[in-house]
């Protein structure tokens, strides 16, 4: 969603700026816009679409300044345009803003600052910021006096960044429920929303924590606390990112490139955690709450999106494996629901960008309650990473594509080894799940191997309009996962169903134009499986089966076959995955979709 990037050093900004947004490009964005101060003046540039428009109607203009701010806008109010854009300023353009977040009071503050005769004239939350900051600096106030007055004004969730012409040497920023990181540097600061826009500049990083106002000089950062009305001393600390950033090499697509890493992603969750031979499972992120885990009763896994899927594998996987009773819970209703906590029960957050605004309020909804707090994380140093006790990177690098595929796998496999863990070595599957973990990697290869059998399929398959996705016990997940890839990418309508539930009412819509995804690899319930597609052809519905590699049955059953290794049931989910995932992405470039920037969507969630 929305970035925000910040630069004020001795380099020319607006080079940096444009570097940072770049590198924000791949949270999804449908305009974007930058701000200079230069020889006392501002000079503010906006652009509908990709960051390359903006660079260039910049490249028309000479711009020679150390001091700027970017924003890249994925719409909330009002429509993508060039009005509605970032930055956003004051009438003679002396106070400038970038904003992430919602204001939810901005339709009142709007009336109030409408009646003190400020005109706006765009639509969005925004525009009452930087207004606000200009009536208080009316009031006889410094810009950063009027930026805190400003701020106390305003309810919601917010990361901002100001500069003004009326103070040339500083950038205000603040933040409040949404990220905001500063980059140290020699005689410069960064700022930004996602510490992976500093990859490259600095490992020095002051995160801000809800209520703090920073005013960042070339050489200095001052850290005031609105909340707690006092001086906070900036805490930097060393980022390390995974990795340099992102390139497609010789892939089409960031998505296909980030499938094709699953079996180095497989690899990278398990490095130095599994020791087959030796029977050991070590989580170095957990060791220091091992002894809280040996009294946990309950755990309540939080999470959005794919995420969620990868939730209820985990649930299975460590009632089955750790008997612990699990409840998987869409982060978003998570927060309205009054339900009974005991301090037995941990709540454990999956998230790959460890942003999501709603996985975050649910972790501060169970702030008080003095209970455990789990994390299983992707990127590194995120708010989620820190916001909870304890937790498991997933280690799989930057991604990219707005649909998560490599990051699934990764969840997928850590809450495997979180199972396992949790199960202190109780259960018979411990030993075949850890020696079967080190095959996986190449079993996912094999899957790859195939990838033009599968684009076949797909291709095959494109002139569909709806499709059903079914599976049972683990494969039930990766069903709804499988549904949802497909309507990300290729905006196929698509439904992930228990295969159990057919005939409560997804039988009713089966006909010759509704193609079923049946999730059918060797399992206890393969022959109830084998039911339902036999329930499915009956009724002219064409068959797509995902099953394991000997079996001939099936080629009787369905249309067509997809196969995958043989492997323990319960790391089926992690080999299905993959087909799924590369099904839909070969739908999406059959249907000749923007596969890595689906419309509508964005790669990091952060507002509610
Ligand atoms: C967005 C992304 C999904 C992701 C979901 C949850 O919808 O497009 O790919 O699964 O957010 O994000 P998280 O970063 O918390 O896993």
């Amino acid at each position: 969603m929305c970035g925000i990037v910040g630069y004020i050093g001795h380099r020319k900004a607006d080079k940096l700026i444009l570097d940072g947004l770049k590198s924000l490009e791949y949270r999804g964005y449908d305009s974007s816009g930058a701000a200079f101060i230069e020889s006392g003046s501002s000079k503010i540039f906006k652009q509908i679409g990709k960051v390359d428009g903006l660079e260039n109607i910049m490249s028309k203009q000479k711009i020679n300044s150390g001091l700027g701010i970017g924003h890249t806008r994925w719409a909330t109010h009002g429509s993508p345009s060039m009005v509605n854009a970032h930055p956003h300023s004051n009438e003679d353009q002396s106070i400038i803003v970038v904003h992430n977040g919602i204001i939810e009071n901005h339709l009142e503050l709007k009336y109030e600052l409408e009646s003190k005769g400020y005109i706006f004239k765009s639509e969005t939350d925004t525009e009452v910021i930087p207004f606000l900051i200009d009536y208080y600096f009316n009031q006889d106030l410094s810009f950063e006096n009027s930026f805190k007055a400003a701020l106390k004004d305003l309810k919601g969730a917010y990361a901002i960044a100001a500069i003004s012409t009326l103070n040339p040497e500083i950038i205000l920023a603040a933040k409040l429920s949404s990220p905001l990181v500063i980059g140290v540097g020699k005689n410069e600061h960064f700022l930004a929303s996602d510490p992976s826009a500093l990859s490259g500049y600095t490992k020095k990083v002051i995160y801000l924590q809800d209520l703090d106002v920073a005013k960042i000089t070339k050489t200095k950062v001052t850290i005031n606390n609105l909340g707690h009305n006092h001086r906070v001393k900036p805490k930097i600390e060393l980022i390390d990112y995974d990795n340099e950033k992102a390139q497609l090499g010789s892939f089409d697509h960031f998505m296909i490139k980030e499938i094709f890493e699953s079996p180095a992603t497989i690899n990278n969750a398990i490095l130095g955690r599994v020791l087959a031979n030796k029977g050991i499972i070590k989580l170095g992120g957990l060791e220091s709450v091992s002894e809280q885990l040996k009294y946990i009763e309950r755990i309540v896994i939080v999470a959005c999106g794919s995420s969620f899927y990868a939730g209820l594998v985990g649930e299975y996987l460590i009632e089955e494996l750790a008997g612990i009773p699990v409840e998987v819970q869409l982060a978003s209703e998570f927060k309205y629901r009054e339900e009974p906590f005991s301090r037995s029960t941990a709540l454990l957050a999956i998230s790959q960008s460890g942003e999501t605004a709603d996985t975050i309020a649910a972790l501060k909804k169970v702030s008080d309650y003095g209970i455990l707090r789990l994390g299983i994380v992707n990127s590194i140093g995120s708010t989620i990473a820190r916001m909870t006790d304890a937790g498991v990177y997933c280690h799989a690098g930057p991604e990219q594509a707005v649909a998560s595929t490599k990051a699934f796998i990764a969840q997928v496999t850590v809450l495997t080894l979180i199972a396992l863990y949790l199960s202190n070595g109780q259960t018979k599957l411990y030993r075949p799940i850890l020696k079967e973990l080190d095959s996986l990697p190449e079993k996912a290869q094999t899957i790859l191997n195939q990838t033009d059998e599968i684009k076949k399929v797909a291709e095959k398959y494109k002139g569909y309009k709806d499709f059903l996705y079914i599976g049972r016990h683990f494969s039930y997940p990766v069903a709804l996962e499988g549904a949802l890839k497909l309507k990300e990418v290729s905006y196929i309508h698509a439904e992930g169903y228990a295969a159990g539930e057919m005939k409560h009412g997804p039988l009713a819509m089966i006909d010759k134009e509704f193609p079923t995804f049946a999730l059918a690899s060797n399992s206890l319930t393969l022959e109830k499986t084998y039911s339902n597609i036999e329930e499915i052809r009956a009724r002219q519905g064409k068959i797509i089966a995902v099953s394991t590699i000997g079996n001939k049955k099936i080629l009787k059953l369905a249309n067509d076959v997809i196969y995958i290794p043989d492997t323990l049931e319960q790391l089926q989910p992690v080999l299905q995955s993959i087909v799924i995932q590369l099904f839909s992405y070969y739908m999406a470039v059959a249907k000749g979709f923007n596969v890595d920037r689906p419309r509508n969507l964005a790669k990091s969630v952060t507002v509610e």
